[in-house]
């Protein structure tokens, strides 16, 4: 069954769940976590304790919110306040509130692949801050984006939180904020979350939860594979593993097979072996330095502005301009 003579995949899951399970070593992209179960499993990750993350880019929010703000209204001219996968949008109503007091002129365009998020997010909005001007944009973050820049010479403002980009590998990145830079202008601002690098055990417990929310969400990508592919994965039989690289910065996600067993997933027509302690490698949560931070703005054309930390220092937002 192993041997495909014909690869024809009716979507992108399908293919890339092909090519990763038959694959050495075995790998599934994160990207695939994302389900209706796995996006309520990433909202109560964003909950515990040990997810020290949310609360820290909440923290910078809630402490610098007139510094960002003045950051964003600096040559007083009106702006697009443009977010990448704009989610619950909690940090994000701090400025927007602190923009609407000050009567800052600005509209915001929170672009995200679900449509469900974006009618959350503004039905919530109109009831929280219903001043603001709310433009919903649903697709991709590139298309979007492409979409804006060629209506309007408005200023941009362009948020990438949660450090969302340290699900990238380097090189990945320098991709993402080279796309992102070759659509911005003079004047324009993009402004992302970078979780920096720290004692190498709070990294390891904000990825290896004692209740198993990390492990189940980990697990999603194969849940996902039974229900959607009619995979026949045994989720006990798999172990999450964490593990963190305190020279690289790089934390990894894996899923190992605690025995030696075959799953079958019958719309790819494919049987997998698994050795014992066989792995799956899901997911990377990269984390940064400044020297990591710089060198990824030169290599994508950009320039830091400014930026803003937390009060215990465990995470950073980045403004950048274009360089040239
Ligand atoms: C969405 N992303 C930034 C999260 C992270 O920290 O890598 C996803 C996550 N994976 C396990 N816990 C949270």
């Amino acid at each position: 069954m192993q041997e495909r003579t014909e690869t024809i995949f009716e979507t992108q899951f399908e293919e890339d769940v092909y090519t990763g399970l038959t694959d050495y070593p075995k790998h599934l992209s994160s990207k695939y976590f994302y389900d209706e179960k796995g996006d309520k499993l990433f909202q109560d990750i964003m909950n515990m304790p040990e997810y020290y993350l949310t609360n820290a880019e909440f923290d910078i929010f809630t402490t610098h919110t007139d510094e960002i703000t003045q950051l964003f209204a600096k040559d007083s001219r009106h702006f697009n306040l443009i977010e990448l996968g704009a989610g619950d949008g909690k940090k994000t109503k701090i400025l927007l509130q602190n923009l609407i007091n000050n009567n800052i002129p600005f509209k915001y365009l929170p672009i995200d692949i679900s449509q469900h998020v974006l009618d959350q997010l503004s039905d919530s909005l109109k009831k929280e801050i219903p001043k603001v001007s709310v433009k919903t944009q649903q697709g991709t973050y590139f298309e979007a984006l492409k979409n804006i820049a060629s209506l309007t010479d408005d200023k941009k403002v362009i948020l990438f939180l949660g450090s969302n980009i340290g699900n990238l590998l380097h090189s990945q990145a320098i991709e993402f904020l080279t796309k992102v830079q070759e659509l911005m202008s003079k004047g324009d601002l993009f402004f992302v979350g970078f979780d920096q690098k720290k004692n190498p055990q709070s990294i390891l417990n904000a990825y290896n939860d004692p209740k198993g929310i990390t492990a189940a969400f980990n697990k999603n990508v194969l849940a996902r594979i039974n229900t959607e592919l009619g995979g026949n994965f045994d989720l006990d039989k798999f172990l999450h593993w964490e593990v963190y690289d305190p020279e690289s910065g790089t934390a990894k996600s894996y899923l190992v097979s605690k025995e030696q067993q075959s799953v079958v997933v019958e719309k790819l027509d494919l049987k997998i072996d698994f050795a014992y302690w066989e792995t799956i490698h899901t997911e990377i949560s990269q984390k940064y330095d400044d020297r990591t931070v710089a060198w990824l703005a030169e290599k994508s054309g950009l320039q830091i502005d400014t930026q803003f930390t937390d009060s215990k220092n465990q995470y950073k937002n980045y403004a950048f301009k274009k360089a040239y």
